[in-house]
């Protein structure tokens, strides 16, 4: 695997760090802001369009797939996975790999950390400043400033 080319980003500011078997498809699809990190082996699927704002850092093996809004000063701890697409599965007479696939968009406000092994699903809106605790599926949108956990994920208290 070749090392992606930050130069095929439909944008991406200065001093952005992108680690070894970091995996990235449709590059011409994803804009980066300043001092943005991708560590080892993120997979990034930008079919639809992903920002990502300055300040913002995944760790290993976080998996994205659009369309995605993240925020500035945004954490993802290890294994989290955007979820912003899906398969259809209203026919039950037709394998669901075969149905049309929906992607509804994901929104990260400014500020937010995801602990470990989080995965957020299609069309959910996460409030700045927010905590989503470790393995958390986080299924409905999120009010800022609020700290979550569980699956799936309910609120803890407000910071
Ligand atoms: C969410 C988190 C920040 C909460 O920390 P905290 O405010 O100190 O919370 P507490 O430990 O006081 O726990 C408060 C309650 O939330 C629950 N809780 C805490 N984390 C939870 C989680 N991830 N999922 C579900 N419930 C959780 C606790 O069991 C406790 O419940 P109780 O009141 O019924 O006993 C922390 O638990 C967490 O998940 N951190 C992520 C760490 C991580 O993944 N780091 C990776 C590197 S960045």
């Amino acid at each position: 695997m070749s090392k992606p080319n930050s130069a095929e980003f439909a944008q991406c500011g200065d001093s952005c760090i992108i680690a070894e078997m970091v995996n990235i498809i449709n590059p011409q699809n994803l804009s980066v802001g300043d001092n943005v990190e991708f560590k080892y082996g993120v997979h990034v699927e930008a079919g639809s369009t992903i920002k990502i704002g300055s300040n913002t850092h995944f760790a290993p093996f976080c998996v994205l797939y659009g369309p995605l809004s993240i925020g500035e000063n945004c954490a993802f701890a290890a294994h989290c996975t955007f979820a912003a697409v899906g398969h259809g599965f209203a026919e039950r007479d037709t394998p669901m790999v075969q149905q049309a696939t929906t992607a509804e968009k994901i929104i990260i406000e400014d500020n937010v950390w995801f602990g470990a092994n989080c995965t957020i699903v299609g069309g959910v809106r996460v409030g700045t400043g927010s905590i989503i605790g470790a393995n958390s599926v986080v299924t409905k949108d999120v009010e800022p400033y609020s700290i979550m956990g569980g699956t799936p994920a309910k609120l803890i208290r407000k910071r």
